[in-house]
């Protein structure tokens, strides 16, 4: 039977009729006032983390039909092909799997996961996840105890750099004492040469993390901190040189004789669980890895087993739709109440933009409605006195994503109140957006009706970050699959990477041919 496209659904036109019946004059303030029970009728609670989306411009009547519109997507059709292996990337022929880099070992998820369709399929892939897992872990722990090795510099970009990034800067209260962490990846040499400075290369473990070990920023950065490390009298590569990759070879024919490997079917930007995340492991330990992969695990079978209706990803996903194909919201902000979760909406602007950024179906043909919104923040209560202001009295409607810790990450150390007061902004954004101020005034008028989801965790934890990194990437793959989009893609980003490579000889040799003005005259003056 072939696959209606969504906006061909009942449920699309549906929707559209309850947009214009009262949808877009939705008004949060009489929701509230008219049903006391919205804020538990409108919460979830996940592995590990609570979200109350009662602050959002939907009613009972929306929820249900943007499940309606789930069910002919054939959403969970879709989710179940993933769970089973099978090769949703159609444009690459891949399977979709970062899930099975988190899943326990088959003897002790046996009896609990008899269920899955085709799971004994993918047996010897996870053998193969726990055999890698395994080694990489015991390698971690000996770093880990190599008093020596006081600084990891890891040299990667895209999903090899703002993932274990974002989540070593996360975890910073349970990084172990005596091992510095810095992170490498774009191509301008000042931040390469500004890390460099200050370290000693008897001290310095390289890991050169590239899924394809191909890329030209990251081949650059390693190629010269390998002459950095030669340089300095450094000798033993083995040693001081580990390669995370799923081309083994080519980390092998750069001299690297400590690798571990990954599988194509790990996208970059969902790679953090495979090899690329052993920053993380050398952060946190083994242990807290571990737990890392457990959250992760926890909030899969959640998105796997939970009902639609109670299953947040799927409810994160059908408000990301509704928002951007209904009411026209073109973007997101996050907001992390957490300076330790200062890399999350850079982390998440790859996740979601380089995932759903797609302008065509499956089937190749230009989409008629819109996809990817525009994600961007800073963490909470910086961004409220930068572009808050645009969020409470600008011309569009911006959603925001509030997320907040119940408990200080350095809580032994709390600074006094500090963190009181950082939970009282978190709430008072929320409630203000929504609240607004009635100012005859004009200038001190606040429209209010800004809706807002507000997530929660007890703690930052390796196992509570696990949970709320796997909660976003389903929420991603829920849109995605709503849309028909292929989410794990990114052919956008291929046809300036191959100019470059024309360029780059031109800004030495200075021949324009064959270039258009406007690059030629900027070349010209670049020289
Ligand atoms: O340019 C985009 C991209 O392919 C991302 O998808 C990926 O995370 C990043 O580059 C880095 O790729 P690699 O890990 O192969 O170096």
């Amino acid at each position: 039977m072939k696959k209606l496209r969504c906006d061909q659904t009942p449920a699309w036109a549906a929707l559209q009729a309850h947009f214009e019946a009262s949808g877009k004059n939705f008004d949060l303030r009489q929701a509230f006032a008219q049903d006391e029970q919205r804020f538990s009728r409108f919460s979830l609670t996940a592995p590990h983390v609570f979200a109350d989306l009662s602050k959002n411009l939907i009613d009972t009547d929306s929820r249900a039909l943007l499940l309606a519109l789930a069910q002919q997507c054939g959403l969970a059709q879709q989710r179940d092909a993933m769970f089973a292996g099978e090769l949703i990337n159609h444009t690459e022929q891949r399977a979709v799997m970062h899930f099975l880099l988190r899943k326990p070992p088959l003897a002790q998820a046996e009896r609990a996961q008899a269920a899955i369709k085709n799971e004994a399929n993918l047996a010897p892939e996870l053998a193969q996840v726990h055999a890698t897992l395994d080694a990489m872990l015991a390698y971690a722990e000996q770093v880990r105890g190599d008093a020596a090795i006081t600084d990891i510099v890891n040299i990667g970009i895209g999903g090899s750099d703002l993932g274990p990034q974002m989540a070593v800067l996360a975890l910073d209260e349970f990084v172990t004492a005596g091992k510095r962490f810095h992170f490498v990846s774009n191509v301008d040499g000042d931040e390469l040469a500004g890390v460099l400075k200050g370290l000693k290369a008897d001290g310095t473990l390289f890991l050169i993390a590239s899924k394809t070990f191909t890329t030209a920023e990251t081949m650059a950065n390693a190629h010269s901190a390998k002459a950095w490390f030669e340089a300095q009298g450094g000798r033993d590569i083995g040693r001081h040189f580990a390669g995370l990759t799923t081309n083994v070879a080519a980390a092998q024919a750069f001299g690297i004789t400590t690798t571990f490997g990954f599988w194509d079917w790990v996208g970059g930007r969902y790679s953090l669980w495979s090899a690329i995340g052993l920053p993380i492991a050398l952060a946190i330990g083994a242990a807290g890895y571990r737990e890392f992969l457990a959250g992760a695990h926890a909030m899969d079978e959640h998105f796997r087993t939970a009902d639609l209706a109670d299953n947040l990803p799927v409810q994160l996903g059908l408000l990301d739709v509704w928002y951007r194909n209904f009411h026209g919201f073109s973007s997101r902000s996050i907001a992390p109440y957490s300076s330790a979760l200062r890399r999350w909406p850079a982390y998440l602007q790859q996740l979601e933009m380089e995932s759903n950024g797609k302008r065509v179906g499956s089937d190749g043909q230009p989409l008629p409605f819109e996809t990817s919104p525009v994600l961007w923040g800073e963490p909470g209560t910086n961004g409220q006195h930068a572009y808050f202001q645009m969020l409470h009295q600008g011309t569009s409607v911006v959603p925001v994503e509030f997320v907040a810790v119940k408990q200080a990450a350095h809580a032994p150390h709390d600074l006094p109140g500090h963190h009181t007061k950082l939970l009282a902004n978190a709430l008072a954004q929320a409630q203000a957006l929504m609240r607004g101020k009635d100012d005859a005034g004009g200038h001190r008028h606040f429209p209010g009706n800004r809706p807002s989801t507000f997530m929660l965790l007890e703690r930052l934890t390796p196992a509570s970050l696990g949970a709320l990194i796997a909660l976003q990437e389903h929420r991603v793959f829920v849109s995605g699959a709503i849309w028909g989009i292929n989410s794990f893609d990114q052919w956008g980003v291929e046809l300036g990477k191959v100019l470059a490579r024309d360029i780059e000889p031109r800004l030495q040799s200075g021949d324009v041919s064959g270039l258009d003005g406007s690059t030629a005259g900027l070349l010209q003056r670049l020289r």
